[in-house]
């Protein structure tokens, strides 16, 4: 046996106007965490859908322990030992947690088609044991925050009996508590001599658990290297194909009118007596751990919620927002956390979704201004560099990250004067993160002001001029620019009690 235990050699992949894998390749040693790198429609998916016989290749080869492969399906990749936690959950809502983790696969009483429930659920339970996390497995998954998901995906792969792991952007939803566990998970897998495949957008995870790495870039291969003879700027460099000076272009604006203030916002059992202001020029960040009641709180000001107690005021008027839909006639943009469930359409164009929000602005007197939404839609492209070959392309078949620029591109399209952006660059390369952190500063020299929810430390203290830190549903304090650090806002996240500043 050779030293790699699979190898994908010259893969090539075409949709209708991409060219998805240009001739890539990747090779796995066993008992390694080889992660793959590259930019928002790198290719990284589609190479490891191929290697899980959820696409087909056009050309090339898949090696196992050296012999010549041909993956037929889902299926076949999981007899053959590969299983693979995907970037876009796959999860059935109304189905209960342990059905989800085994489904095709519950066990049944003796030989009867009848499912064993008990057993069902006490594996489902022993399954989550093992990567330390609690969930009532019996829980329909749609009940589940996104972090939740996440854990039941990485169960359902955890199920079956695999020697390579393929894990897409597990991170991206995921507490650092959580985290920890799936590294400790990772490492005890390595051990037992399970090859992982790691495919991530934060670089500190990278050095954390890799061991090698391999970066494309449009589809190609362009290195494999061990992490120790890697660096940051290296890899950065190799994926963009340039060098990135500047992570995070902050802007300072002066500070003008109040565009928002809550007082005493309370919903019984998610968030209480949340009392903050925001200001024309001012981008302020709301963070603190996933859970803590951030994303409830922007849905309760946007009208996705109802609140039991306290008051909103808008441009120093109170208002009663009571639904989404008279939050976006008021000039309130709720990008939302969950792209898949809220954000998009999946089945519509890019051009579709990116003026969705906004599509007064394309009537014309009897029919929609079509040369204009072309228009408006090439603009966000060039913008966002969302790759994609034209606006008619069907979200769905972008890339994760180009997905969510598009999401982007929606709530940048509207007339929307105060912003709310819940982890907006989630799953978004390096290079297009910059590009977005400009965007924000654009908007905000045109008067917008935006709040921003975010997990990245390094986002939040780098792009806002505030930062109010919660706390199981309430604000713990609040932190200015260049005041504060990555250590002043975990405390306050994790309920030490400090002198806010
Ligand atoms: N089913 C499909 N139909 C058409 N094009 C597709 C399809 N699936 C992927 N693509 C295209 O193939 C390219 C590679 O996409 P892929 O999802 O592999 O990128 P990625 O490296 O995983 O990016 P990200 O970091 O954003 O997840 C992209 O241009 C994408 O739009
Ligand atoms: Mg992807």
């Amino acid at each position: 046996m050779g030293e790699f235990i699979l190898e994908l050699k010259g893969v090539t992949k075409r949709f209708p106007g991409v060219l998805a894998l240009n001739e890539a390749h990747l090779s796995l040693r066993p008992a390694e965490v080889h992660c793959l790198l590259g930019e928002n429609g790198a290719g990284k998916s589609t190479l490891m859908k191929i290697l899980a016989g959820a696409q087909p290749l056009d050309e090339g080869e898949i090696l196992l322990d050296g012999e010549p492969v041909t993956i037929q399906s889902p299926l076949h990749a999981q007899e053959l030992g590969i299983s693979m936690i995907y970037q876009e959950f796959n999860l059935s809502p109304y189905m209960s947690v342990a059905e989800n983790i085994f489904l095709g696969r519950e066990p049944v009483k003796g030989k009867s088609p009848i499912i064993d429930w008990a057993r069902l659920y006490a594996d489902a339970e022993a399954i989550l044991k093992r990567i330390g996390v609690k969930l009532d497995v019996r829980r329909p998954v749609h009940e589940l925050s996104i972090a939740q998901q996440q854990m039941v995906e990485i169960a359902k792969a955890l199920s079956i009996e695999a020697r390579i792991i393929v894990m897409d952007e597990p991170s991206a939803t995921l507490t650092d508590h959580e985290l920890d566990a799936l590294f400790t998970l990772i490492r005890t897998l390595k051990h037992q001599g399970i090859a992982l495949v790691y495919i991530s957008h934060r670089m500190e995870e990278i050095f954390e658990i890799g061991n090698r790495a391999t970066i494309m870039r449009d589809g190609a291969h362009i290195v494999t290297k061990d992490l120790c003879d890697l660096s940051r700027e290296e890899i950065i460099q190799q994926m963009v194909g340039r060098e990135l000076k500047d992570e995070f272009p902050k802007e300072v604006f002066p500070v003008g009118q109040e565009r928002l203030r809550v007082e005493g916002l309370t919903r019984r059992g998610h968030f209480e007596d949340i009392s903050f202001a925001l200001h024309e020029g001012e981008i302020v960040g709301l963070t603190g751990l996933v859970g803590a009641g951030r994303t409830e709180v922007a849905r309760a000001i946007f009208g996705a919620d109802p609140i039991d107690r306290g008051t909103v005021y808008l441009n120093g008027e109170e208002v009663k927002i009571t639904s989404p839909r008279d939050a976006i006639a008021r000039g309130i943009g709720l990008l939302t956390e969950d792209r898949k469930g809220q954000g998009l359409v999946l089945g519509m164009s890019v051009a579709e979704n990116t003026t969705l929000a906004n599509l007064k602005a394309l009537m014309g007197r009897l029919f929609m201004d079509r040369k204009k939404e072309r228009s408006v839609t090439e603009q966000y492209i060039h913008e966002l560099a969302i790759k994609t070959p034209s606006g008619a392309q069907i979200v769905q078949n972008l890339s994760g990250g180009n997905q969510q620029k598009v999401v982007l591109a929606k709530w940048l399209y509207t007339e929307s004067r105060l912003l709310i952006f819940d982890e907006p660059t989630r799953g978004i390369d390096v290079g297009a993160k910059v590009e977005i952190y400009k965007l924000m500063n654009e908007l905000v020299r045109q008067g917008v002001a935006i709040l921003v929810i975010s997990s990245e430390l390094p986002e939040i203290l780098g792009m806002c001029d505030r930062i109010l830190v919660m706390h199981e549903g309430h604000i713990a304090g609040e932190l200015q620019r260049g005041a504060a650090s990555q250590e002043d806002i975990m405390h306050l996240a994790t309920g030490a009690t400090v002198a806010t500043t």
